[in-house]
């Protein structure tokens, strides 16, 4: 796996690349989701490339991104045992050489949900995303269910922008209870941890969304939102501060 810190290093290798790639955004602490979207752009592509990333604009939370959690050398070995060709890590200001004083803005989906809740993330998320899909040029790019109001942005967004990526959306993955996995997920303590399983379960039940947030907010979840949207049920909780999110199929109930 080659190691690359910057866009004008990238840039070089890139002009020498002429197979197809598959890429994967992410900002690190991977995980087996992070895994399985390396895994499948293993088998549809000839190149992998991996971009580990904690962008700054996307945190609406000064909290959440301080204490966002750092796995460098861990991530480092997984990306080498799934035989990863590429590892994309640039800085902040290679990213940002405007100050980020140019950014993304849609006006529709990404003010309802999470983008009602989290004013600037969605701005954030889809410029880093642009930047990188115009950086990489990647044949496909691999994005999980999990965060699916971003999924569904993204996919708009490559479409007016005419990028030529194909946008390859994979299922969530999850543990044994269905909590999905995330990386925030380190953050919970051990009974923080134990408590959240309950939030899957809760979701997955036939209840009115409201009785759902009721029984969240007894069992001493804060909640941002939990509504149905397309024929999916989404939904945000904070354990004592830490967000959890999570979206299933109606049919799934
Ligand atoms: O889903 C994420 O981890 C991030 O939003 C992404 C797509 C890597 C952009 O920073």
């Amino acid at each position: 796996m080659k190691l690359i810190n910057t866009v004008e290093d990238f840039q070089k290798v890139r002009k020498t690349l002429d197979k197809s790639i598959g890429f994967v955004p992410t900002m690190g602490n991977l995980h087996e989701g992070h895994s399985s979207l390396l895994l499948k752009s293993k088998t549809a592509n000839d190149i992998t490339i991996l971009s580990i990333f904690i962008n700054p604009t996307q945190f609406n939370n000064e909290d959440d991104f301080k204490h966002y959690p750092k796995t460098l050398a861990e991530d480092c070995k997984l990306a080498e045992s799934l035989k990863v060709d590429y590892l994309f890590m640039p800085s902040p200001s290679d990213i940002y050489p405007d100050k980020y004083t140019f950014k993304v803005s849609e006006l529709n989906t990404s003010s309802i949900l999470e983008g009602k809740h989290r004013p600037g993330h969605f701005e954030g998320m889809l410029t880093i995303v642009l930047k990188l899909l115009l950086i990489i040029r990647p044949t496909r790019a691999y994005f999980g269910e999990k965060d699916f109001q971003q999924l569904i942005l993204v996919r708009k967004m490559v479409e007016a922008f005419f990028i030529k990526t194909e946008i390859i959306g994979c299922p969530t993955i999850r543990n044994k209870n269905g909590l999905p996995l995330s990386s925030r997920n380190s953050r919970l303590s051990a009974e923080q941890f134990e408590r959240a399983q309950m939030f899957p379960k809760l979701l997955h039940t036939s209840e009115s969304t409201e009785m759902i947030v009721n029984q969240l907010i007894s069992a001493g979840f804060e909640v941002d939102y939990i509504e149905d949207y397309q024929n999916r049920r989404f939904a945000a909780v904070s354990l004592d501060g830490i967000r959890l999110i999570d979206n299933i199929s109606l049919e799934a109930i």
